[in-house]
């Protein structure tokens, strides 16, 4: 069923792009607002851009055409913090998204301890399995929403124990809350293990003909 993009509007595209883009991992955000209230939000349009220096986007929209406390504080602010939720913190991560006026902290809320960070003001909260203290790169607006794809450099990890097992992540252990379209989540299903790549050329490519 062939759909021509230009046939939807702004709100049944976004309905599309959720559905299809799944899952989505979850950047779950801490900034200082000007007076130094601690808001948390997530956003799951989210991704990484560089492994050197370690680079984080996200794009966040705007509501009634006005920048989300998060872009404001970032843009502000210059630095934050993105977590990763694991399933436990679904609820939180969740409820974390109801909206509330500049000087109410959906931490405080929420009850979620949280702890200095070491590298930049914001600070970062102590019960997701990550923490990642970045500090803005860039700005860039897309579309005709207004919607801005905002990277970070993160300039420190906080990894819980136990996670990092020779120089990788185990994801399984990890557990992160995954989005999917409206008000759904999932958890990490099956996990398939193939040969590594260069193994699995040899295998599939036919060998090189001699000239
Ligand atoms: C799981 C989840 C993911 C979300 N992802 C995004 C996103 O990628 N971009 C966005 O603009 N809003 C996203 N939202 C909506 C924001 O979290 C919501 O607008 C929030 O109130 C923004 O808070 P703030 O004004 O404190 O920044 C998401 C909401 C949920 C529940």
């Amino acid at each position: 069923m062939p759909i021509d993009a230009r046939d939807l509007d702004a709100e049944a595209t976004y309905k599309l792009l959720t559905g299809v883009v799944v899952p989505r991992p979850i950047a779950w955000v801490t900034t200082l607002s000007p007076a130094g209230v601690l808001n948390l939000a997530p956003f799951s349009a989210f991704t990484f851009v560089s492994p050197k220096p370690p680079m984080l986007g996200i794009s966040i929209g705007r509501k009634n055409g006005q920048r989300k406390d998060t872009a404001a504080h970032i843009l502000s602010g210059r630095e934050y913090v993105v977590h990763i939720a694991d399933m436990a913190l679904t609820d939180a991560v969740h409820a974390s998204a109801v909206e509330h006026p500049a000087d109410v902290s959906e931490a405080d809320l929420l009850g979620l301890a949280r702890t200095a960070s070491t590298h930049v003001a914001v600070p970062r909260l102590l019960a997701p399995p990550v923490a990642m203290e970045c500090r803005l790169h860039s700005v860039t607006p897309y579309g005709d929403t207004g919607s801005e794809f905002i990277v970070g450099e993160v300039l420190c990890w906080h990894l819980r124990d136990g996670l990092l097992q020779q120089g990788k992540v185990d994801s399984l252990a990890l557990d992160p809350v995954c989005r999917l379209g409206g008000p759904n989540y999932a958890a990490l299903g099956r996990r398939v293990t193939l040969q590594p790549i260069a193994q699995t050329a040899k295998r599939v490519l036919p060998p090189a003909h001699d000239a």
